[in-house]
Formats: C-alpha cells, sequence, structure tokens
C-alpha cells in the first residue's frame, strides 16, 4: 500500500514537470512507457514491478537534451526525488542505474542494460520512440531543435560514440537511420521484440511513401 502511495505521488510529481512540454518528452509520454512497461513485465515475470514503475515514471524527469548535455542532472534529480521519499538506498541505486543507462547513445554504441528491470524500462522507452507515436515524436523533436525535415544532400551518420551523436543538427528523416530503424534489433525482451514489429514496418512504409512524394512519382496513380 505505501508503494502504490509513493507511485502515485511520483506520477503526480514527474506530471507537474512534464505536462505540456512540447517536444515529444512530455507527461504522455512518460505515461505510455509506465503502461508499457508494466504491461512487459506482466509477461517477462520475474522483475521488481516497484522498481520498473519509478524508473519509468522518472526516466526522463532531466534528460541530457534538456540540459545541454549533462548526462549527470537525471540521475541527480531521481536521486533527490527518492530520497525525499525515504526509500532505502539500494532501491534508490537501482533505479538511478537504470535512469543513467537508458538513454541511447548513437548506432554503433552498445546498450547493455544489467537488470531485468532496466531492460523492460529501456525497451518500454523504445517502443515509444518507433511507429506512428515515434514519427510524431520525431518530427517534434526535430522542429524543437529548428532542424530541417529533409535535405537528400546530407547523408545519415552512424554514430560511433555519444558525443558526435549528441552534437549532430541533420535533418530530422535522418534520424530514422541513426536511430529508430535500428530499434526494433535492439529490444532486450521477446514481448517488446513482438510489438516492435508492426511498429517497425508503419516506419518502413512512411519512408517509402515520404520519397515517393518528395520524388513526385506519385503522380503516376500506381502508388
Ligand atoms: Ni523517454
Amino acid at each position: 500500500m505505501q508503494q502504490q502511495a509513493i507511485i502515485d505521488k511520483t506520477a503526480a510529481y514527474v506530471k507537474s514537470q512534464l505536462e505540456g512540454e512540447g517536444s515529444g518528452h512530455d507527461w504522455w509520454h512518460i505515461f505510455r512507457v509506465w503502461k508499457s512497461a508494466l504491461y512487459i513485465a506482466s509477461q517477462e515475470r520475474g522483475a521488481d514491478i516497484f522498481i520498473v514503475e519509478l524508473a519509468a515514471l522518472l526516466h526522463d524527469i532531466g534528460d541530457h537534451k534538456f540540459h545541454n548535455g549533462d548526462e549527470t542532472v537525471g540521475p541527480r534529480l531521481v536521486r533527490e526525488w527518492l530520497e525525499k521519499q525515504l526509500l532505502e538506498e539500494e532501491l534508490i541505486a537501482a533505479v538511478c542505474a537504470i535512469v543513467s543507462g537508458l538513454s541511447y547513445k548513437g548506432a554503433s554504441t552498445s546498450s547493455a542494460m544489467p537488470t531485468l528491470e532496466g531492460r523492460i524500462v529501456q525497451d518500454a522507452d523504445r517502443l515509444d520512440a518507433i511507429g506512428a507515436i515515434g514519427i510524431a515524436r520525431t518530427f517534434a523533436y526535430g522542429g524543437h531543435k529548428g532542424r530541417e525535415l529533409y535535405n537528400p544532400a546530407i547523408e545519415p551518420v552512424l554514430h560511433d560514440n555519444f558525443e558526435s551523436y549528441k552534437s549532430n543538427t541533420a535533418p530530422t528523416i535522418n534520424h530514422f537511420y541513426e536511430k529508430l530503424l535500428l530499434l526494433k534489433d535492439r529490444m532486450h525482451t521477446p514481448t517488446a521484440r513482438a510489438l516492435a514489429e508492426k511498429r517497425h514496418q508503419y516506419m518502413e512504409n512512411f519512408l517509402s511513401q515520404f520519397y515517393a512524394e518528395w520524388n513526385a512519382t506519385d503522380h503516376s496513380g500506381n502508388s
């Protein structure tokens, strides 16, 4: 019962911080990740649900994208919040480790997640980055950063380090090749992998249609 009270309080805190955010990292993103993580946990079994819920709720509270690339802000804010709830150190450390290990660091970088709880939350976060919602969020974020939609002259880059990935200013379409289309194969759990299939296919279809319209082949009446 006490755990439920902490979850409710944490959800209210995160909502107050991220509600109305316009770059795709708003409260509803958190809400979807939270619910997906619970679903994946229910299918995979064996995870500590309390840790999964707390990490899902708090995972974007200090995202490096909103703190000039500083990756230490997230875990620090998360720790401060959890200490205020008087939780034991072991649990706080587990949640902080998930939050700091969560974000995508580039196409050719690894994404090891040592705990089942971490793998579940990362899968849930990545599911929300692909499919129709992923497309919407990607363009919202690109607009927020002032990026072009697409520029045929600029090729996608498979970043092999986090610094170059973070500082990249390429058009939003490139982000599909640098991250979104790679996520399906990076899902940890079978449950998320199955969910990712349909969303992945939807993005492939979107890109085909996008190029068809861009190249005006759509006037042939064949597509
Ligand atoms: Ni997120």
